[in-house]
């Protein structure tokens, strides 16, 4: 079975009497170390699919199952240590904190976490800083970067728990075209260098130009799937 398995995942929203199927029986696979790009007009379901992907909003119907261990099946608190384990994001408006340095943001999660040493900590927040290009920047905060470098700092705090996958939803939405681009060749480096799943979301016909694999919805129904 595919890394990521769903099975006619529907996600219904209810707003008084009406209902939203934002979601409407999605059946996809996802092999480990694909760089799937996700577009659809605005309202069509992106937004959702990547939040029932990354375990934080849950189906309406269907099943999702990730690496063999269907999802449903570990209950809520298997479910969150399971999305901060294995399931990274990287944000639209980036969402670093500006009060922590360049490497204390791409650290956070792990020493939190406490499963590794300071010393092992440092050397996987070194290599991620660096695999995104921001060496010598450690010690600067948010503030003092553009949005692209902002945008990297957050690929490096998605990539240092070592994921099964990293979702974006519209990671370049805030760039201009020229970094949006840089932002995409990055990401599809990382990918084809470490191995790296990433489904994103985009708008963006530059960005299009680097999928190699491009997933349309529509209404909440997948329309199209091509591979290049
Ligand atoms: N929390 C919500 N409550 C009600 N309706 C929602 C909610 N979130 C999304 N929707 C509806 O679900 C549909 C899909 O939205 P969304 O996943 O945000 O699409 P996209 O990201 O492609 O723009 C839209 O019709 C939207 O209005
Ligand atoms: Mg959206």
């Amino acid at each position: 079975m595919a890394a990521l398995h769903l099975e006619k995942v529907t996600k219904i929203y209810r707003k008084g009497e009406n209902e939203v199927r934002a979601l409407d029986g999605v059946d996809l696979d996802i092999e480990a170390g694909e760089f799937l790009t996700l577009v659809g007009p605005s309202g069509s379901g992106k937004t959702t699919f990547l939040n029932i992907l990354g375990c934080l909003d849950s189906p309406t119907e269907g099943t999702i199952v990730y690496d063999g261990t269907e999802l449903h099946s570990l209950g809520e608190k298997g479910l969150s240590a399971y999305r901060r384990d294995r399931i990274s994001f990287v944000f639209q408006s980036y969402n670093l904190i500006p009060v922590l340095t360049v490497r204390e943001n791409v650290e956070l999660s792990l020493v939190i976490e406490k499963k590794l040493k300071a010393p092992e900590i440092r050397e996987r927040s070194r290599e991620m800083i660096a695999a995104v290009g921001l060496e010598g920047k450690e010690k600067r905060y948010p503030r003092e970067l553009s949005g692209g470098q902002e945008q990297r700092v957050a690929i490096a705090r998605a990539l240092v728990k070592n994921p099964l996958v990293v979702l974006a939803d519209e990671p370049t939405a805030n760039l201009d075209s020229h970094t949006a681009e840089d932002i995409v060749e990055l990401m599809r480096r990382i990918n084809a260098e470490r191995g790296t799943t990433f489904v994103f979301s985009t708008h963006d016909r530059l960005v299009m130009e680097h999928a190699r694999r491009i997933v349309t919805i529509r209404d909440g129904r997948v329309t199209g799937d091509e591979s290049k």
